[in-house]
């Protein structure tokens, strides 16, 4: 959908050293005009580094940060095409919430009819019209962020950079605004880079996602692929969760690997199931909860099916995770399944058939 849009912000190559402390590793990646991209990993891992690398507020240390095609090696940050949202509300408390959206117009032109006109515009697009006049430190948590939002939307900057905002909010606010992140962001179509260490958050806002590790990008691509096709079990660990079980490769050709798991038996998968090179050992295959199917009475199976036992159930209203040993195994795996009125939840230690397709399966060599 956004293939075609030119580049926006390119790192080529950067390295970041803190002291000796290598904190950025090597990044190479470009992020698209208009696109809702999102920084992803644990903590220390070098998001707000790298997010600060294009609003200038960290030099780098080699390499290059290219904003809409220009190298910004010698652009201070108050002349780079960015503005900046941070996890704390960075609002002044002592100021009204228009006085707080219209800081940045302090030295426009414009005539403050114009101004007072884009702050109102700025209020309306965040959820905040008619709060113009209220003290901000009057707010709650989430207006502020609005607050921040708007005061960083009305210099219409070409890049919006977002570190954590929304993590100072409850699940309920958090979620919300979320929603409306996702809503403003294509109503401005300004590019966002949104830093997180919630992958939930990542999944749910991102055209496109970057997975760091220690200072390097391990993976970069939409929240579909990096759920379904991670390329390594780090990264499939770190979004969402994903059972693994050992694997036997038994023959690999151009484009199709046959492969012996127990619990499965014999199946084959092709080359875009299978990551990372041949190693010849420790190969084990994953599979997201959603993916294998508890048949219940009767039920005919979609693929294949293997028996199991139920070692562990935790029922949550709408779902039911079940920790299922598959026969022939040592470790049970998680099944997710979403539960059906009028049909009963399984009681521990009850045997039942399990249905699965190597289809959803990943290798992992
Ligand atoms: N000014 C600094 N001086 C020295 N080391 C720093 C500095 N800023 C960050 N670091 C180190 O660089 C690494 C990356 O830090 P960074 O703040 O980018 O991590 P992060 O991914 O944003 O983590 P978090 O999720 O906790 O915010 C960390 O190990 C951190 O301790
Ligand atoms: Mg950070």
């Amino acid at each position: 959908m956004t293939t075609t849009k030119p580049t926006m912000i390119e790192f080529r190559d950067v390295h970041k050293y803190y002291g000796d402390y290598h904190a950025l590793r090597g990044i190479t990646a470009s992020i698209r005009a208009g696109e809702f991209f999102s920084l992803l990993g644990p903590s220390g891992c070098g998001k707000t580094t790298l997010l600060r690398t294009i609003a200038g507020f960290e030099g780098i240390s080699s390499g290059a940060v290219l904003l809409d095609g220009k190298d910004m090696s010698n652009v201070p940050a108050n002349k780079r095409p960015t503005n900046m949202v941070f996890q704390s509300y960075a609002i002044f408390p002592h100021l009204s919430v228009e006085e707080n959206v219209g800081f940045g117009l302090r030295r426009d032109s414009r005539s403050a009819a114009d101004k007072a006109k884009a702050v109102a515009e700025a209020l309306e697009m965040v959820g905040l019209k008619g709060y113009g006049k209220r003290a901000a430190h009057a707010l709650s948590g989430g207006q502020r962020q609005r607050v921040a939002l708007a005061r960083a939307l009305i210099l219409k900057p070409k890049v919006l950079l977002l570190d954590e905002p929304l993590s100072a909010l409850d699940k309920k606010m958090r979620e919300q605004m979320q929603v409306e992140l996702i809503r403003l962001q294509r109503q401005v179509g300004i590019t966002f880079v949104l830093v997180t260490h919630d992958q939930e958050e990542a999944l749910v806002m991102s055209d496109r996602i970057a997975v760091m590790f220690e200072g390097e990008i391990a993976q970069l691509a939409d929240p579909e692929t990096l759920y379904r096709r991670p390329h390594s079990r780090k990264v499939a660990d770190f979004i969402g969760t994903m059972n693994f079980l050992p694997a036997k490769i038994l023959s690999e050709a151009a484009n199709v690997v046959e492969v012996e798991a127990p619990g499965f038996g014999r199946f084959a998968l092709d080359a875009g199931q299978c990551m990372g090179a041949a190693t010849g050992q420790g190969a084990s295959v994953g599979f997201r909860p959603e993916t294998l199917t508890i048949l219940f009475e009767g039920q005919q199976p979609t693929d294949r099916e293997s028996m199991a036992t139920v070692e562990e159930v935790v029922y949550y209203g709408d779902m039911t995770y079940y920790d299922v040993r598959l026969d022939g195994t040592e470790a049970p795996v998680r099944i997710s399944m979403r539960n059906v009125f009028g049909r009963p939840v399984l009681d521990i230690k009850t045997r039942t058939r399990v249905a699965w397709s190597p289809g959803a399966l990943v290798l992992f060599r």
